[in-house]
C-alpha cells in the first residue's frame, strides 16, 4: 500500500505568495503542492497537504495522521509559538515529524526564537523559502526508506 504524508500548514499560510512576499516570497501553498507532489513521486509516496487558520482543525488533522499517515511535515505557522495543544497531539502520533519555516525564524523577532513544536520534531527547517517543504519530503522519503 502507497504511504501517505501529511503536510500541514497553520494560519495564515493561505496567504502565501501575498502575505509579505518580502519574508515569505511570491510562490503559494499551490505551488508548495507541486514541488512535494513531485518529489513524493520519486520516493513511490502519497501526500495530502491541508492549510488551516484553525489550531483545532490542525490537531484533527494529527489524529486522523495516527491512522493514516506514515509521517507528517508541518509549518504550523504562528502556533510553533504558541500552540502546547499542537505538540500534545504530535507527542501521540507515532512516524517521523519535520517541522518546516519558510523563513529563518531565528533571524526574526525573539517571540519566534522558541518553537514548541521543536520538542517533538526529529528535523527542522528555517530559511530555505518553500524549497524547505521539498528538502522535507526528501528528509521523510530517506527516513522511510531505512
Ligand atoms: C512561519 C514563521 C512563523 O513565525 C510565522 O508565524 C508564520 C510562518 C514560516 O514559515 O516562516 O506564519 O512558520
Amino acid at each position: 500500500m502507497t504511504r501517505t504524508i501529511y503536510i500541514l500548514n497553520g494560519p495564515n499560510l493561505n496567504l502565501l505568495g501575498l502575505r509579505q512576499p518580502e519574508i515569505y516570497g511570491q510562490d503559494t501553498l499551490a505551488d508548495v503542492q507541486a514541488l512535494c507532489e513531485a518529489v513524493a513521486g520519486e520516493f513511490g509516496l502519497a501526500l495530502r497537504m491541508e492549510q488551516s487558520n484553525w489550531e483545532g482543525q490542525i490537531i484533527d488533522w494529527i489524529h486522523e495522521a495516527r491512522d493514516k499517515a506514515a509521517g507528517i511535515i508541518i509549518n504550523p505557522a504562528a502556533l510553533t509559538h504558541t500552540s502546547v495543544a499542537v505538540l500534545d497531539a504530535l507527542n501521540a502520533f507515532d512516524g517521523p515529524v519535520i517541522e518546516v519555516h519558510i523563513s529563518q525564524v531565528h533571524k526574526r523577532e525573539a517571540f519566534r526564537h522558541k518553537s514548541y513544536v521543536s520538542l517533538r520534531a526529529d528535523a527542522v527547517m528555517a530559511g530555505f523559502g518553500i524549497e524547505g517543504y521539498a528538502l522535507a519530503m526528501r528528509h521523510m522519503g530517506g527516513l522511510l526508506a531505512k
